[in-house]
């Protein structure tokens, strides 16, 4: 495949590959080992971490291995209808809706809250992250963990690097070519896609756009939405992870007024 730089129109989703997305990232990204490591983190900033929100949970890969291996009830939310589906098929003990993370609704508040992946990148301004935030915080229990995989940071991406992924199950075979363009905040991601199945060759194409935020504009947006938060740059996959609590009881949590968290599994 040739490397194409064309208008194509912002998709922002997962569209047109909706149904090829695990086999894209299974062929690259380690979702047990992620889960492992997100049940270890839960364990350790809330060992009575019982319910978990997973927001913008494409197709519920880390929501089904947080359920099945670690025993945490999980629900998830997503933009994407069909990603929805998907994981509710995956994962048929959750509740999983169709829902803007900036603007949800839930009848429950969970135990943790948690956005990985790169997911919060969609939503490109900041203004728009703290609005997501303040409603995460909206469906955290009291002394409920907000766990945020962020995008990468203004200058980290190189814009000339062209990447290929390769998935191939059941008779599909799919390759995706990843080219980036950075415009000002904007990192917009091309994917071009080749699949191959018994009906024959086809190809697709998306473009997505994700914010590049620095970590003080992060740590800023946690605390414009009433948050505390510590970031670690290294993280689950070398993209950081940002661990929030509602600020006031992060602060009764250190004058000691407040009890940390027991397990009541
Ligand atoms: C890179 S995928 C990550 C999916 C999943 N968390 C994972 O680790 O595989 C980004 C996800 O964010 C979702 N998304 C983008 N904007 C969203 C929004 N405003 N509200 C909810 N989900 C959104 C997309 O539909 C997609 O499922």
């Amino acid at each position: 495949m040739a490397p194409k730089r064309s208008s194509l129109r912002a998709i922002i989703m997962f569209t047109e590959s909706a149904e090829l997305y695990d086999l894209v990232y299974s062929s690259f990204k380690d979702y047990g080992a992620e889960a492992a490591q997100i049940a270890t983190l839960l364990c350790t900033v809330h060992p009575g971490c019982k319910t978990v929100l997973d927001v913008a949970c494409g197709t519920g890969e880390h929501a089904r291995l947080l359920a099945a291996n670690y025993g945490f009830a999980v629900d998830g939310l997503d933009l994407d209808p069909q990603f929805v589906q998907i994981a509710r098929k995956k994962h048929p003990a959750g509740q999983f809706i169709q829902a803007d993370m900036v603007d949800f609704q839930l009848p429950q508040r969970y135990d943790a809250i948690v956005c990985l992946f790169s997911s919060i990148g969609y939503l490109c301004t900041l203004d728009r992250v703290i609005r997501a935030l303040r409603c995460f915080r909206e469906h955290l229990a009291p002394d409920g963990v907000i766990i945020v995989e962020p995008w990468f940071a203004p200058g980290v991406l190189d814009p000339n690097r062209v990447s290929r992924n390769t998935g191939e199950a059941a008779g599909i075979k799919v390759e995706r070519l990843n080219q980036i363009e950075i415009n000002g905040p904007i990192s917009r991601i091309r994917f071009d896609y080749v699949i191959t199945d018994a009906t024959g060759v086809r190809e697709t194409s998306e473009i997505h756009e994700l914010g590049l935020f620095t970590p003080e504009e992060m740590l800023q947006s946690f605390k414009a939405a009433g948050l505390d938060v510590q970031h670690d740059p290294k993280g689950l996959t070398g993209r950081g992870l940002y661990v929030a609590r509602i600020a006031a009881y992060a602060a009764r949590l250190l004058s000691g007024s407040a009890r940390p968290p027991t397990n009541y599994r």
